[in-house]
C-alpha cells in the first residue's frame, strides 16, 4: 500500500516536474500593440480593424472596433482576394473592450492575455505553467495553445460567442450557449441565446423587462433522444459524393445514459462547404453561412434560415419580427394593434406605456385570434380562469398583457409584448394593458363583440386603417372604448 502511494507520489512529482519545465522557446512569444493605421477592406459591421500576424487562410487575427476607441479582440474569416466582406467569428472580449495600445502578450510562461493601455487585464487564456509550448490558428479557425504533445490546453471553440464554425462545439459542461450580439455599432451580449439542453436546442429572448428568458423555439424534432440526455454537439461538414455532390452541414451529437451518438443534417451546398458556421444573429434568427474562397465577390452564402417565410416556422415566430409591438401574419407585419382598432403597422407602433399600477388607473384591451411568441414551445398556467389570469397581470406591475386560450384555460403573463402571431383560432385571447385618461367614461364591457378587435375581421377589411373599432370610436368621439375589466 505504502509503496502504491509512494510510486504515485513520485510519478506526480515527475509529471509536475515536465510540466513547469515546458515553456514557449521564446522566438514563439510575441506582444502585439493594438497601434497604427486601419485596414482598408469592409468588414462585418462596418467595423475598422488593425490585422495582426496570426493568420491561416482565411482566418485572421485582428483588433476591431465599431465605437471609437472601444476595441475587441476577433477572428475574422475571409480573406482580401476573395473580394467579399469579412466576417467576425470568434471574440475575445465581448462587452470588455480595450483601447488604442492595448497589448495581446503570449509569454513564456504559456499564457495569452489582453491588457488595456493601462496594464489592466481584459481577458486572458489562464493557461500560465499548464504546458503549453505553442500558439495556433488551425485551417478549421481553432485558435488553440497546445502543448508538448500536441494536446490543447486552451482553444477558441472552447468559448465561442454568436458563431459556430464547423468543428465548433456545444457541451453540456460548457460550452452550451451562444448568445447573440446587441447590435452592429454595439458589441455587448444581445437578447437572444441558442442554448444546449438535455433534450436538445432551445432558442430564449430576454430583454430588459422581461423576469427571465423566454422560450420562442425548441429543437423537438431535430434530435432522437428518447431516454439519455445530450452531452454534446459539433458541427460537421460531411461530403455525400454518391448523390452528385452534396456537401451537408449535420450535427454530430452524442448522448449518455445509455451513451450512443448520431447525426442530423441541417443543411446543404453543392460545393465543398467546409468552411462555414452557424450564427445567432442580432434578430435571433439562425443562419447557416457558406465562404466558398473561388467565387470572388459574392463568397458568401446564407444556406439555411431558420425562421424564414418559406420554411415551417416563418418570421412571425421572431420575438422582435414587427419591432416593439405588432400583429404578425405569413411573415408580415400586418397591424398595430391600439384600443381603438387596428391601425396600419410601421416602425412606431408601440404599446401605450402604463405608469401607474394602481387599480383603476388601467385597463384591458382585447384582441381574437392572437398569439405570443412565447405560446408556441410553453405549456402557460392553468387550467386557471381567466378572471384569475387577468388578476396575476394587474398584480404585477411589469405585466404589459396576459394572454389566455380559452379551451384549455391557459394563462401566459407577457412582459414583453414585441411580435403577435395571428393563428386564426377565436380560443386564442390577448388582453392589452393599456392606461385609462382621466375624465373618460369608461364602458366597461368584458366581451363586447362591437368593440373587440377581431384579427379575423380585420382581415376582411379592405383598408388596414378602418376596423370596426375604428369605425366605432369615431363614430361615437372618443368617449366610449372597449375595455376589459
Ligand atoms: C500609444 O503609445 C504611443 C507610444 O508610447 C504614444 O506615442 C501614443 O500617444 C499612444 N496613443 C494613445 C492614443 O494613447
Ligand atoms: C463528445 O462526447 C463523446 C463521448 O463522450 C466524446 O468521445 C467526444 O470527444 C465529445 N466531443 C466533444 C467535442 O466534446
Ligand atoms: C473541402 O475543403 C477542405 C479545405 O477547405 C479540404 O480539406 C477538404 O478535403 C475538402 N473536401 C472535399 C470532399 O473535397
Ligand atoms: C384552435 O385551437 C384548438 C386547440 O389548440 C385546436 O384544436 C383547433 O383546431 C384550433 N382551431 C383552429 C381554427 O385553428
Amino acid at each position: 500500500m505504502a509503496s502504491i502511494s509512494l510510486l504515485f507520489l513520485f510519478i506526480s512529482f515527475q509529471l509536475l516536474f515536465a510540466i513547469s519545465q515546458a515553456i514557449v522557446p521564446a522566438s514563439d512569444t510575441f506582444t502585439y500593440v493594438n497601434e497604427g493605421d486601419f485596414g482598408d477592406y469592409i468588414v462585418e459591421y462596418d467595423a475598422n480593424y488593425r490585422a495582426l500576424p496570426p493568420f491561416n487562410n482565411p482566418f485572421q487575427l485582428c483588433f476591431y472596433n465599431t465605437t471609437p476607441n472601444q476595441f475587441t479582440l476577433a477572428l475574422r474569416m475571409g480573406t482580401v482576394r476573395s473580394e467579399s466582406l469579412m466576417r467576425w467569428v470568434w471574440e475575445a472580449n465581448r462587452g470588455k473592450p480595450v483601447r488604442e495600445n492595448a497589448t495581446l502578450t503570449f509569454s513564456t510562461d504559456g499564457n495569452l492575455v489582453l491588457a488595456d493601455a493601462d496594464g489592466r487585464i481584459a481577458w486572458q487564456t489562464n493557461t500560465a505553467g499548464k504546458g503549453v509550448v505553442g500558439f495556433q490558428v488551425l485551417p478549421n479557425g481553432n485558435m488553440v495553445l497546445h502543448d508538448g504533445k500536441g494536446n490543447f490546453v486552451w482553444q477558441s471553440f472552447d468559448s465561442p460567442t454568436d458563431t459556430l464554425l464547423v468543428g465548433g462545439h456545444l457541451r453540456a459542461g460548457g460550452p452550451s450557449r451562444l448568445v447573440s450580439r446587441s447590435s452592429e455599432s454595439s458589441n455587448v451580449d444581445g437578447a437572444y441565446s441558442l442554448v444546449m439542453e438535455p433534450k436538445g436546442l432551445a432558442l430564449y429572448y430576454k430583454s430588459p423587462h422581461s423576469v427571465r428568458p423566454m422560450l420562442y423555439w425548441t429543437s423537438t424534432e431535430w434530435f432522437t433522444i428518447d431516454k439519455g440526455s445530450l452531452t454534446n454537439l459539433t458541427l460537421t461538414s460531411e461530403a455525400e459524393t454518391d448523390e452528385g455532390f452534396l456537401y451537408y452541414l449535420t450535427f454530430q451529437y452524442f448522448m449518455t445514459n445509455p451513451s450512443s451518438n448520431s447525426n442530423r443534417n441541417m443543411a446543404y451546398s453543392r460545393y465543398n462547404n467546409t468552411l462555414s458556421y452557424l450564427r445567432l444573429g442580432i434578430d435571433g434568427n439562425l443562419r447557416f453561412l457558406t465562404y466558398n474562397p473561388n467565387v470572388q465577390g459574392v463568397s458568401w452564402e446564407v444556406i439555411y434560415t431558420f425562421f424564414d417565410r418559406r420554411s415551417m416556422e416563418g418570421e412571425c415566430q421572431l420575438p422582435e419580427r414587427c419591432g416593439k409591438f405588432g400583429l404578425c401574419e405569413n411573415s408580415q407585419c400586418v397591424a398595430c394593434p391600439t384600443p381603438n382598432g387596428l391601425n396600419g403597422w410601421s416602425q412606431d407602433c408601440e404599446s401605450k406605456k402604463v405608469t401607474s399600477c394602481k387599480s383603476g388607473e388601467f385597463g384591458y384591451y382585447k384582441l381574437d385570434g392572437v398569439d405570443h411568441f412565447m405560446i408556441k414551445y410553453t405549456r402557460g398556467d392553468g387550467p386557471t380562469k381567466q378572471g384569475d389570469c387577468e388578476a396575476k397581470c394587474s398584480k404585477d406591475c411589469k405585466c404589459m398583457g396576459y394572454f389566455y386560450h380559452t379551451d384549455r384555460s391557459r394563462c401566459w403573463i407577457a412582459y414583453d409584448l414585441k411580435t403577435l402571431t395571428r393563428v386564426g383560432n377565436s380560443t386564442n385571447l390577448a388582453f392589452i394593458k393599456t392606461p385609462k385618461k382621466k375624465g373618460y367614461f369608461f364602458w366597461q364591457s368584458f366581451n363586447s363583440p362591437d368593440y373587440t378587435l377581431s384579427v379575423g375581421q380585420y382581415l376582411r377589411v379592405e383598408s388596414p386603417s378602418r376596423t370596426m373599432g375604428q369605425s366605432r370610436s369615431s363614430e361615437f368621439g372618443d368617449k366610449q372604448r372597449a375595455w376589459t375589466m
